[in-house]
């Protein structure tokens, strides 16, 4: 059994004052029957894990780079986010992508460090709107997949995020036969690489544009085991009703 994973991305927002959102949202779930992650920006890393420390909320950096330690201005290793308290860090997001040109093969050399490092990862792939209307989107999928992961990975330690970039910060959503779709072939790439073991017991989240509003629908399609929301996981209010559908889709 897959455990859900309600996952949030707060992406370049956040200031101390924020947490407040954090305590609000703890409050609300005193005893989750799912799993909770916030990546807050790396400014906030530390302090979030101690709001968070009585409470079964977890949190993720947003990006880590490959090497360990070195010349590399600007830069956090993934040692330095297990050191401030992080257990995860989300790599390949489609905006690190873009913003800072990482290919697979990137991803799966920060992944590397990030397993290294004793974290957990999160890898986003996902495909652009030319993608899907060229009807590219499984191809695009299947690259990502075996460029990104490295050839050792296990279900306690990695989350495949499915978020098509075209639905990302922009209120649309595939509909719920496309989220399916992908995931069914994500679960079956992840078997035949992995070994059904394995294959089975990775979490895969969908992410792009969920809401209070659409969670429910899209937490009822088969192996989606919970999501990874960007928005609507800033208010406390919003990401409370998330985790609600997913603690009862669970
Ligand atoms: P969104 O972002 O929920 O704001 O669409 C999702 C993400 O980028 O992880």
């Amino acid at each position: 059994m897959r455990r859900k994973l309600a996952a949030g991305n707060w992406k370049m927002n956040g200031l101390t004052a924020q947490l407040a959102e954090v305590e609000a949202l703890c409050a609300a779930h005193p005893s989750p029957s799912v799993d909770l992650l916030i990546a807050p920006p790396a400014t906030l890393v530390s302090s979030m894990v101690v709001t968070a420390s009585d409470h079964a909320l977890d949190v993720a950096g947003q990006d880590c780079h490959p090497e360990s330690s070195g010349a590399h201005t600007g830069d956090i290793s993934a040692e330095m986010l297990k050191d401030a308290g992080a257990s995860h860090v989300i790599l390949g997001h489609s905006e690190r992508r873009e913003d800072h040109n990482e290919s697979d093969d990137i991803v799966r050399r920060k992944t590397r460090a990030a397993l290294d490092a004793g974290l957990k990862v999160v890898i986003c792939i996902g495909e652009s709107l030319e993608e899907r209307e060229a009807a590219n989107t499984l191809d695009i999928i299947a690259g990502q997949l075996a460029g990104s992961l490295p050839d050792v990975l296990t279900g306690e330690n990695t989350v495949i995020a499915y978020e098509p970039i075209w639905a990302i910060g922009t209120g649309k959503v595939p509909t719920l036969a496309q989220i399916s779709e992908v995931h069914t072939f994500i679960r079956a790439k992840l078997e035949a690489r992995y070994g059904e073991g394995v294959g089975r017991s990775i979490r895969l989240l969908y992410g792009g544009s969920v809401k209070p509003a659409n969670a429910s629908d899209i937490f009822a399609v088969p192996d989606v085991d919970g999501a990874l929301v960007g928005g609507a996981s800033l208010k406390a209010e919003d990401f409370s009703a998330i985790i609600k559908a997913l603690e009862n889709a669970a």
